[in-house]
């Protein structure tokens, strides 16, 4: 049974699958926040009335995640506005594909900074708040291209799986403290992120699916729920993979 409302973070929270983890940790009973880019800024308002047309409440703080000292500022501004942070996931993510003959070296770094040193620089402002609490639920939002490689996606692939190298590691340093550390691991999700692979790649992708199908947001946001929830304390270090049978380990 909860006793308290929990506070949530979502990074990247007005994306695709961020939106559907807003949503649903907000109707689980969490009060939450989202974290968008300022690039997102032109989004707000609508995505804002969207939500209140849900009747859901949904704290807003800008920053960008790619920056340590912007992200130790978003998340003490998080922090003084609406209190201690219970459940972090960090969602914020892009793509840069290419195949490695002609990555460049700022699609590389982009891709490194905004999905992987990104989990560092948003959760170690918080991370000992969780341990002093005893309470923390962190779920880190990787991909099946972390766990198989594809092809394009060296950049990509490399963070992916990184991000689960980090979990893994900080899964035992919370182990004994209350904070449980996770990775979703999703797989092809219906999102402007999947819109924009070209169609024939699509078509291909889609047709090596064993479910024939894209996952949806909401299907992700429900396995983050599992992760989030008070009662569920004695899963960690996990890599949980939301797939429709893409890859199988
Ligand atoms: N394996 C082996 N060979 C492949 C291949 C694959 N998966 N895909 C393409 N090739 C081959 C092609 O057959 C082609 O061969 P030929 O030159 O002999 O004809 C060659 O490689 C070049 O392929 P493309 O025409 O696709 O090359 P391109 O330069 O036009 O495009 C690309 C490159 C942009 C990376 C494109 O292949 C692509 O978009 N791939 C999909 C990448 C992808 O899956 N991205 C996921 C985005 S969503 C996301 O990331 C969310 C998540 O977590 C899942």
């Amino acid at each position: 049974m909860t006793e308290k409302r929990r506070l949530a973070v979502v990074t990247g929270g007005m994306g695709g699958i961020g939106t559907a983890i807003c949503q649903r940790l907000a109707q689980d009973g969490c009060k939450v926040v989202a974290t968008y880019h300022p690039a997102e800024e032109e989004k707000l308002a609508d995505w804002s009335a969207a939500r209140a047309a849900e009747d859901l409440q949904i704290g807003l703080v800008k920053g960008d995640v790619s920056s340590a000292e912007d992200s130790a500022r978003m998340m003490a501004e998080v922090e003084e506005k609406f209190g201690a942070v219970d459940v972090l996931v960090n969602c914020a993510g892009i793509t840069r594909d290419t195949t490695m003959k002609r990555m460049t070296d700022e699609q590389w770094d982009a891709v490194i900074e905004t999905n992987l040193n990104s989990v560092f620089y948003v959760t170690k402002p918080v991370w000992e708040g969780m341990l002093s609490r005893g309470f923390g639920r962190i779920i880190n939002i990787s991909s099946v291209n972390g766990q198989r490689g594809q092809f394009g996606q060296a950049n990509y692939s490399a963070a992916k799986a990184g991000m689960h190298g980090f979990t893994m590691a900080l899964a035992q340093e919370g182990a004994a403290k209350g904070v449980t550390v996770n990775t979703i691991s999703p797989g092809y999700v219906k999102t402007a992120m999947t819109d924009a692979i070209r169609d024939d790649v699509k078509e291909a992708i889609i047709s090596g699916i064993p479910m024939r199908r894209m996952g949806l947001p909401e299907e992700i946001a429900s396995a983050i729920s599992f992760l989030a929830a008070e009662q569920q304390a004695y899963v960690t270090g996990a890599n949980i993979p939301v797939n429709g049978g893409l890859f199988m380990h």
